[in-house]
């Protein structure tokens, strides 16, 4: 995979995350980030799948390197990016586990609960996320049977 410099990033969000989504994308645009946004714009309530489409979309299409999902709990955003052949989007709740997402299962997308973590935590996943390498090797053999599944 062929990650751009500065990391582009599409970032999605329905109304429960919406808070969380601006906060993420301040910090992004302020490390210099590029930013895709692809809504929500307000507190309007939203299906969340429309969102999880768009991202997923970017990011499938080299547009963003990575996408970040904010749902209330993450859980919706996960299920349905992953609906999208080529996406493995993770829920992740701590550090390490969005450290393993990229390390053991290249995951492209990132989703984050706004009722479960808090900004200052949300930052750090990302972080982790963004700094993590995919390990290859064996990981990628499972990788390769999980597209084998999906046919
Ligand atoms: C919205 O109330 C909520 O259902 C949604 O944000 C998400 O948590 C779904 O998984």
């Amino acid at each position: 995979m062929q990650i751009s410099n500065p990391l582009k990033l599409a970032f999605g969000c329905d109304h429960a995350g919406y808070f969380l989504h601006t906060f993420l994308i301040d910090f992004a645009k302020s490390s210099s980030f590029e930013v895709i946004d692809c809504g929500a714009f307000d507190q309007s309530s939203v299906d969340y799948p429309d969102y999880a489409k768009c991202v997923s979309k970017k990011v499938l299409e080299g547009a963003a390197d990575f996408g970040v999902l904010i749902c209330g709990t993450g859980i919706g955003m996960s299920i349905a990016a992953n609906k999208q052949k080529g996406i493995r989007a993770a829920l992740c709740v701590t550090e390490y586990e969005a450290m393993m997402a990229r390390q053991h299962n290249d995951a492209n997308i990132l989703c984050l609960g706004a009722r479960v973590i808090g900004e200052g935590l949300a930052k750090q996943c990302l972080l982790a996320f963004l700094k993590s390498e995919f390990l290859g090797g064996r990981h990628q053999d499972r990788i390769q049977k999980i597209e084998i599944v999906s046919k």
